[in-house]
């Protein structure tokens, strides 16, 4: 009986410790891993050109102005001004062009010296083995300069870690509708 009983405790006991220590490791706050065993191989540098309509005119915007100040309409950099975006993303510069992806996300002007936007936004691609995988970029746009520069600062799916840059430039632009058509050449380094 007494033999029993130890067993049964003994056996508890074990049990009790097994647990335990399972807990304590699904419990774990951090580990270090190798980038293999997550399946990430190679760092691939990856560059991306693509055009982004920006839409502003008409009866279907792409780009929506949803808040501004008081202020903003006397500012000569719209100073205030927020837009949400989904703007489409195509391979040539034609908006019937082929469909590779959608910038969403905002834009607001936020310098009063210069026409500049705060861009934070997701690059969302359909197109073939991309379908699904986005880019975040973040940066600062000064839209009337030949060139400029944002961080791409993450990603998702084939981009996991994604890391880069956008160098956008205008490829046409109407200053009545506020309408522009820029090309993107987007430069990332992924697993
Ligand atoms: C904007 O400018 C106009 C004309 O100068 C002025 O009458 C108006 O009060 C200003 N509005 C604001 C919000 O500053
Ligand atoms: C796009 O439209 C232009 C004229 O508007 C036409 O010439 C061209 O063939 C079209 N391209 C595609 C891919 O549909
Ligand atoms: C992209 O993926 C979605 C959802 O999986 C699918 O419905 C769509 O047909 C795909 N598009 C392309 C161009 O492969
Ligand atoms: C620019 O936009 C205005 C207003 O929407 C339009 O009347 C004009 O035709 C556009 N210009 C060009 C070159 O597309």
């Amino acid at each position: 009986m007494a033999q029993t009983l130890h067993k049964y405790l003994n056996t508890i006991f074990t049990l009790f410790i097994f647990s335990s220590l399972h807990v304590t490791q699904s419990h774990e706050f951090s580990r270090k891993l190798s980038t293999k065993s997550l399946g990430f191989k190679k760092l691939k540098l990856t560059h991306l050109h693509f055009y982004f309509h920006d839409t502003i005119s008409g009866d279907h915007p792409t780009a929506v102005l949803v808040a501004q100040a008081p202020t903003t309409k006397n500012s000569s950099t719209s100073f205030g001004g927020v837009f949400v975006m989904d703007d489409p993303l195509t391979v040539g510069p034609e908006p019937n062009s082929t469909l590779v992806g959608s910038a969403q996300g905002i834009y607001a002007s936020d310098s009063l010296s210069e026409v500049r936007l705060l861009m934070a936004l997701t690059f969302v691609f359909v197109e073939g083995k991309h379908n699904g995988s986005t880019l975040s970029l973040l940066g600062s746009n000064s839209i009337f300069a030949p060139l400029r520069e944002m961080p791409i600062v993450g990603g998702s799916g084939v981009f996991r870690f994604a890391t880069g840059y956008a160098l956008a430039k205008t490829h046409t632009s109407n200053l009545t509708s506020l309408d522009a058509i820029i090309e993107y050449n987007v430069y990332v380094l992924h697993y």
